[in-house]
């Protein structure tokens, strides 16, 4: 009888195998290469990690804030004395603290702050809580992390008005300082490690476990039932389009009067009404602005970057006009204001 010979499909198959056998290397290839770079840098992953919120991720467009946040607390210390310190302004007489009040919300109860010389500034001071979770930073969003910001922060006129040589100079007279420094940084009391101790304790000012975040994180009772139709109308209406993530807000830039012309309905236009256009001198982002964050919102009267509206309600209708072109019912405001009223964390300092 005779019988096909089976050579050809043994190689065949055995030319299956070989490919097979180069792709799983190339996969354990890739694997090991993965692994080597892990094992290569351990001291940036363990830095990041701790400045990475650990997000709890949950099936809603809001983000509820990490309960705890890996800082180190001697740094923390230095920072929280800083922040407090009128010697870090050309006058000695304005500290962070003087604009970005903690007790109400993290910000100025005025439309606009005073700052050095008594100049008033032409924006209105944002919170200052919860700020590490901003994607950007200001108003007109020109600064991507709060080293930056506070460089500059520092220099501004507007501000503390100093310059980083002279503010060095005069914290190096405080034995208290220099031993603090000392003991934090292996360099001592630099401009960039002042920046760091600054900006450590502003990480430091989160505010985690709203009614909300705890609502988020399952405790279903954490809501009233008003409380809980105040979030749908925020959903339902759009407002969360803009306003989400774990800050509701921080990152999006978005055109204040998408539906209206709120600039020529207030009149007196200024040049922080140009938002980012300041920051980038195209004609497209006049009038944007970064979408701000809600997150202790009913603490932080007055509203918008112009401190314009002194109600949480009144902010709601603005909003609702000239950026989704609706009116809202009295009924539909209150409930998303109660909605808004839940935002509200916890931190020592906060209330
Ligand atoms: C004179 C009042 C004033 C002082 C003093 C002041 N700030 Fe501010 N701060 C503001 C204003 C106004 C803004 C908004 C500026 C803008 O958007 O153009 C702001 C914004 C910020 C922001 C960005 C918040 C965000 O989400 O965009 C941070 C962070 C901040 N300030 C930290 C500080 C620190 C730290 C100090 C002290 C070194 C300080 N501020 C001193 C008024 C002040
Ligand atoms: C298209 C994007 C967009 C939508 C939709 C939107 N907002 Fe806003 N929201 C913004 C921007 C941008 C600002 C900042 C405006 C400014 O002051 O320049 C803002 C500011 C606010 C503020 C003031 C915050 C503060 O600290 O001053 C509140 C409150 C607010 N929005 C609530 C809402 C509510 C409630 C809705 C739905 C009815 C809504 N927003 C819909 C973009 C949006």
């Amino acid at each position: 009888m005779y019988q096909k010979p089976s050579i050809p499909f043994s190689i065949l198959n055995r030319r299956v195998l070989r490919r097979l056998y180069l792709v799983a290397l190339v996969i354990v290839a890739t694997l090991v290469a993965i692994w080597w770079e892990k094992v290569q840098t351990p001291q940036s992953i363990t830095v990041t990690a701790l400045a990475q919120p650990q997000t709890f991720v949950v099936d809603e467009p809001i983000q509820p804030i990490p309960l705890k946040l890996a800082l180190n607390q001697s740094k923390v210390a230095l920072g929280k004395t800083l922040f407090r310190d009128p010697r870090l302004s050309a006058d000695n007489r304005v500290s962070c603290l003087s604009c970005h009040h903690l007790s109400r919300g993290g910000a100025d109860d005025k439309a606009f702050s005073f700052g050095v010389n008594g100049n008033v500034g032409n924006i209105n001071a944002p919170t200052i809580y919860n700020t590490e979770f901003n994607a950007h930073l200001n108003w007109n969003g020109k600064y991507e992390t709060l080293e930056d910001f506070i460089q500059a922060v520092i220099q501004n006129p507007m501000e503390m008005g100093i310059q980083w040589s002279v503010l060095r100079q005069k914290l190096q007279q405080s034995p208290k300082y220099t031993q603090a420094f000392a003991k934090n940084y292996s360099d001592g009391l630099t401009a960039a490690n002042i920046k760091n101790a600054i900006a450590t304790y502003v990480r430091s000012l989160y505010t985690p476990n709203s009614r909300f975040d705890q609502y988020l994180r399952g405790n279903k009772k954490a809501l009233t039932d008003a409380e809980k139709e105040g979030y749908r109308l925020f959903k339902a209406n759009g407002c969360v389009s803009c306003h989400q993530g774990m800050n509701v807000g921080g990152n999006l830039y978005q055109k204040f009067g998408i539906m209206g012309d709120y600039f020529r309905d207030r009149g007196n236009i200024t040049q922080a009404d140009l938002g980012r256009y300041n920051v980038t001198q195209d004609e497209a982002d006049k009038f944007v602005f970064r979408v701000p964050s809600l997150r202790n919102v009913a603490l932080t009267s007055p509203y918008f970057h112009d401190g314009s509206v002194k109600t949480l309600e009144g902010a709601i209708r603005v909003m609702a006009k000239y950026e989704l072109g609706r009116s809202l019912s009295d009924k539909d405001t209150l409930l998303i204001a109660q909605f808004l009223r839940t935002l509200t964390g916890e931190h020592p300092e906060l209330n």
